[in-house]
């Protein structure tokens, strides 16, 4: 993006607004944003405007609540949102994540969450078979509707009849339009698709969501697509991930089929998400996939992988896949040396000399020299 200013062109600058959160949240943004920062050093075209939003529990803890009552007004001014993490003791998780997390992906309309589960070079995997052709799959997760609609009651509380409903809601346009993408995508890749459902238990919402599978996979029928049980996913996962491509699911399987691709591919210190707003009437988020870990939060010793691997999702959402891929391609160069290996990678190094050498790797290979 350019703008002519008198003989020369000036880059635009992205906006893009950081929400750091609690505990590692704001550890790994801080490297992430190094990494940006790198990013448009080493490419004329890109520069970027960063904004820090201290949208957090302190934040919560002061005010009694987790963003201003116009927090998505001033969000819908960026071009892309990068989170952090949230999560702290002092605030309930429900609070945190409903006020913050879900008040975004809702209210922005970001109805695709995506999740690469790719092994990388370098990285180790459980399944000792498998190697990084063999684990490279992406899913796409429905975002905004299904078990997670937070709809439902709870009758008799307390009692010894007490009974909680919680409803599940797939509409025919949420599932069609999270289905359909994942198509496109398939077909973009020239990838296979898989379909996860539970038709054969759960006799509404299973079985509406596979008869609009099968009604969208007509429009499609050059992209080889399959239908899995969730159980039955899970197992194949396991034994032969090599048979999944672009892997579409409602919002409770896609969040527990991701948790094991990301102990599938190396742990999640590496695995990364973007909740996208395909209609871009709103602007997509980025973030790494783990949580405020307050284990290891201020020793200096969180994994930032996730977070530049968000950051290379949020370049191809920009519209430079190039960085994407040479972002992963830095981090490959550093996982496949000895050293430098945050201690959840069996090492002794910092959050800060893990990204001294991602950033060195990309400035030796795209620097003003090359
Ligand atoms: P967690 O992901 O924070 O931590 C799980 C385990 O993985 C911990 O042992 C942690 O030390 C380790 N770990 C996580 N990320 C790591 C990294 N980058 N480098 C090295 N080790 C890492 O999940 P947990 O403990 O269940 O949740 C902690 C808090 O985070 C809770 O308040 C939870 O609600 C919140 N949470 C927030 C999320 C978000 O903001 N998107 C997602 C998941 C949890
Ligand atoms: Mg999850």
């Amino acid at each position: 993006m350019t703008v002519d200013i008198g003989e020369k062109l000036t880059p635009l600058p992205y906006r893009i607004a950081v929400l750091p959160g609690d505990g590692i949240g704001p550890e790994v943004t801080n490297e992430a944003v190094r990494l940006l920062h790198t990013v448009s050093s080493l490419d004329p075209a890109l520069s970027f405007e960063v904004e820090t939003l201290p949208w957090n529990a302190e934040y919560y803890l002061e005010r009694g609540r987790m963003m201003p009552p116009d927090g998505l007004e001033i969000l819908r001014e960026f071009d892309a949102v990068f989170l952090g993490a949230v999560g702290d003791k002092r605030v309930p998780d429900h609070v945190a994540l409903r006020q913050l997390i879900f008040a975004i992906r809702q209210g922005f309309d970001q109805y695709v969450n995506l999740r690469p589960v790719r092994l990388l070079r370098g990285a180790e995997t459980p399944l000792n078979s498998k190697t990084t052709s063999d684990i490279d799959m992406i899913f796409v997760r429905e975002n905004s509707e299904g078990e997670y609609s937070g709809v439902g009651t709870i009758d008799f509380a307390g009692t010894e009849n007490e009974v909680a409903n919680q409803t599940s809601i797939f509409s025919r346009r949420g599932v069609e339009r999270v289905i359909r993408f994942a198509f496109e995508l398939a077909r973009s890749q020239q990838r296979p698709l898989q379909s996860i459902s539970k038709g054969n238990a759960l006799n509404y919402s299973g079985v509406l969501w596979d008869t609009i599978f099968d009604e969208v996979r007509q429009n499609y029928l050059d992209v080889p697509s399959e239908n899995l049980l969730v159980d039955a996913a899970a197992y194949h996962m396991v034994k032969t991930p090599e048979r999944f491509g672009v892997v579409v699911a409602s919002n409770l399987f896609g969040d527990i089929l991701t948790d094991l691709g990301a102990a599938l591919a190396g742990g999640l210190g590496f695995a990364a998400s973007a909740n996208l707003c395909p209609s871009r009437e709103f602007p997509s988020m980025f973030e790494p996939v783990h949580g405020s870990a307050p284990d290891i939060a201020g020793r200096h010793m969180a994994n930032p992988m996730a977070s530049f691997w968000a950051v290379g999702m949020m370049m191809t959402d920009l519209g430079y896949p190039d960085w994407e891929q040479r972002i992963l391609d830095a981090i490959e160069v550093v996982l496949e040396a000895p050293t430098p290996r945050t201690p959840d990678l069996g090492g002794t190094s910092t959050t800060t000399q893990v990204t001294d050498a991602v950033i060195r790797a990309l400035e030796s290979r795209w620097g003003a020299s090359h």
